[in-house]
């Protein structure tokens, strides 16, 4: 198998993309029952962040553990890159060091970057682009939460608020699965406005391919009839941060409160892949009501990230030493220490 990165949902098939999915449930089964297996054992992930984390840091370091690796912190300021040594450089030299990456960056082009010298695989664990890995946590939860006699392609998603890159993610990922999307939003916030414009051509050819639907707009009537309504923060990650003042301005018609989720359909579930601001743009009885999932998400990025590592380094399985060449290679290494009395 060859070396691939998961820098991109639309680098992948429905059927790939359907397989990191099922994978990362199964585990998660195993895991429910007592079962921890080992398939990362021996193996090491080195964690690039430019930016804080919570729930990402934490769920790919977890996910290590479980499964019998190790995950290094690699925080602003704690290794060479961004002094005088580049992106690229780190990367050969991780690929050296450990079996896997992942990074979160501030620019996509790092993460790009990255993974073209790397020959080892490398996760993006969110750009000003995209954020891939909380997308198949999202896509667990909502697989698991489906609502009764449908199937993910009868599913409506209704993102309301700003475009950030977990709307655009939300987006491609959901159309790439042939489902309906919607993204709720104010004029001048809208996807193709946002810094992950690029994700239009990737949306209408999932919609050509798939059968998925998207609309987008400031029409309230696009949040009727969701199966889920999601939502992100207003501040902005990536941009300068608005007052607080400005964007309530902007963005308060589209906080999802009780009357927003009263225009889903019976039994529509309320989504955020967190931080939440509450009272901006989530009231705390939403994110706090039966039908908030935003809790189960938070513990599905743990079971994405799970799927997603071994995943990405079956190849390395493939390519491991046979038993003969293990037994060659412990032979000799026995062999020299009994030989200076090392041993
Ligand atoms: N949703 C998400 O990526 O959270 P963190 O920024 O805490 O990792």
């Amino acid at each position: 198998m060859q070396l691939r990165h998961f820098i991109d949902t639309s680098d992948f098939t429905k059927q790939e993309l359907l397989d990191i999915i099922e994978l990362s449930l199964k585990i998660k089964k195993c895991i429910k029952a007592g079962y921890y297996p080992p398939l990362m054992k021996d193996k090491t992930l080195a964690m690039i962040f430019q930016q804080s984390s919570t729930r990402t840091r934490v769920s790919f370091e977890t996910a290590m553990s479980q499964l019998g690796g190790h995950a290094q912190y690699l925080g602003p300021g704690m290794i060479q890159l961004g002094g005088h040594e580049t992106i690229g450089d780190t990367g050969k030299v991780l690929s050296q060091l450990v079996d896997i990456v992942m990074a979160r960056v501030i620019e996509h082009k790092t993460v790009v970057d990255l993974a073209n010298a790397c020959t080892i695989p490398v996760l993006n664990g969110m750009s000003d682009y995209n954020h891939p890995t909380q997308e198949i946590g999202d896509l667990c939860t909502i697989v698991e939460n489906l609502p009764r006699g449908k199937k993910l392609e009868d599913c409506r998603v209704v993102f309301v608020g700003d475009a950030t890159q977990v709307c655009a993610s939300l987006a491609m990922i959901c159309t790439k699965l042939g489902m309906k999307f919607a993204h709720y939003g104010p004029k001048g916030h809208l996807l193709p406005d946002s810094p992950s414009a690029a994700c239009m051509a990737v949306i209408q050819k999932n919609c050509a391919e798939s059968g998925a639907t998207f609309e987008e707009g400031d029409d309230r009537g696009l949040v009727k009839g969701a199966d889920f309504i999601y939502t992100d923060v207003w501040y902005g990650l990536y941009e300068n941060e608005m007052p607080k003042e400005e964007r309530v301005q902007v963005f308060g018609a589209y906080q999802v409160n009780r009357e927003m989720m009263q225009l889903g359909n019976i039994g529509c579930k309320f989504m955020h892949c967190l931080p939440a601001t509450r009272g901006e743009d989530v009231t705390d009885e939403v994110a706090d009501s039966e039908a908030s999932l935003c809790w189960d998400e938070a513990g599905n990025r743990l079971t994405a990230m799970r799927g997603l590592l071994v995943y990405f380094t079956q190849y390395q399985r493939e390519q491991a030493a046979t038993e003969l060449a293990i037994a060659a290679a412990k032979e000799e290494l026995d062999s020299f220490m009994a030989s200076r009395n090392m041993i």
